[in-house]
């Protein structure tokens, strides 16, 4: 939906607002479209007070992390769109209440800093986010991680602001974290505390580099792409299976639609050339859904995020 007059949503709160502003630079593929209102939200309040007028008024409200695992829509996004990118939701408390095994990590912080962060300080806990891109409230929410863990191990209390305007904070034994995914409701994630154990800081940048070093030999770290496409699925055996594996099995690395294509080193990753469309990578995973679930008989589901104007966010 456009939103008739939008400063009445902002101009009295502590924001930075921008109107019509392209988010292909914000994402990781590096294409789509606009948004109609792109907020920069300067406090909680804020935050809390801009959710509940979208609310009130029926506007979608969506928040943008690192844009690592999303794709916009080349029509753009209408609503707003709100990012963490301000001094209040950026950075690391660390040594919370006085205990050095306790930090609070803001929604908008970035994981590859917290991981080097924690690394040169002789934390451990949180190095198997390493080379996972990600803003702390998109990791949360996506459970991100992968085989060395997931930073829901991690977690001891989550607050978000919720789709009503309320901060509430949600202690880890109510939350469920799953394969790359979570029980919280939705909402904005604003800061989270997570546990971390005093470690030598030798050993932990040495299982930073090792993590790293496995993920770049067996993934493309470089192409324009959110990494993996699509979630492992449950094969009807029970197992979870690698989408990738099951991808380059049906004979797709490499297969191409427009400017999208399948990487040659790892099936799971799309990547586009520059000047690529959103509808071309659209058109790739529905070739590939098609074909896996013809070759091998399971549906797969995208992980990535796909934003869409009209779509409820
Ligand atoms: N494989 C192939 N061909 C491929 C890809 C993989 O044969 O094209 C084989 C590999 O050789 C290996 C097996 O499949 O024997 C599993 O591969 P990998 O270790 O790469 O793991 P994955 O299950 O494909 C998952 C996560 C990744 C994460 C890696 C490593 C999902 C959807 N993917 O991939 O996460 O980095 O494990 O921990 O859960 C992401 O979430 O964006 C992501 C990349």
């Amino acid at each position: 939906m456009t939103v008739a007059s939008p400063s009445r949503l902002y101009s009295d709160l502590d924001v930075r607002a921008e109107l019509d502003v392209p988010l292909g630079p914000q994402t990781w593929f590096g294409i789509g479209g606009r948004a109609d209102l792109l907020v920069h939200p300067r406090s909680v309040d804020a935050l809390a007070t801009l959710a509940r007028r979208c609310r009130r008024d029926g506007i979608p409200l969506r928040v943008l992390g690192s844009g690592a695992n999303l794709l916009v829509d080349d029509e753009g996004v209408d609503g707003v769109v709100v990012k963490l990118d301000e001094g209040p939701f950026q950075g690391v408390d660390f040594n919370l209440e006085g205990r050095v095994e306790r930090m609070r990590v803001h929604g908008g912080a970035s994981m590859e800093r917290l991981v080097q962060a924690c690394a040169r300080q002789g934390l451990r806990g949180i190095e198997p986010m390493s080379g996972i891109p990600a803003s702390l409230g998109g990791a949360i929410r996506m459970n991100a991680g992968g085989k060395f863990g997931a930073i829901g191990d991690a977690v001891d209390a989550v607050a978000i602001v919720g789709l009503d305007g309320e901060l509430r904070v949600h202690p880890r034994d109510e939350i469920r974290f799953g394969y790359r995914e979570t029980s919280l409701p939705e909402g904005t994630v604003v800061w989270a505390s997570l546990r971390v154990e005093p470690d030598d800081p030798v050993a932990c940048r040495n299982r930073v580099k090792e993590i790293f070093a496995y993920k770049k030999s067996t993934q493309p770290m470089s192409a324009s792409s959110a990494g993996c496409m699509f979630r492992n699925p449950t094969m009807p055996d029970g197992r979870r299976e690698s989408a990738g594996r099951l991808i380059d099995l049906a004979g797709l690395k490499g297969a191409r639609e427009g400017g999208a294509f399948v990487s040659t080193e790892h099936g799971n990753f799309l990547a586009v050339d520059k000047g690529a469309a959103t509808d071309d990578v659209r058109r790739l995973v529905e070739r590939i859904q098609a074909e896996v679930a013809a070759k091998h008989g399971v549906e797969l589901e995208t992980e990535v995020v796909f934003w869409r104007r009209g779509d409820e966010a």
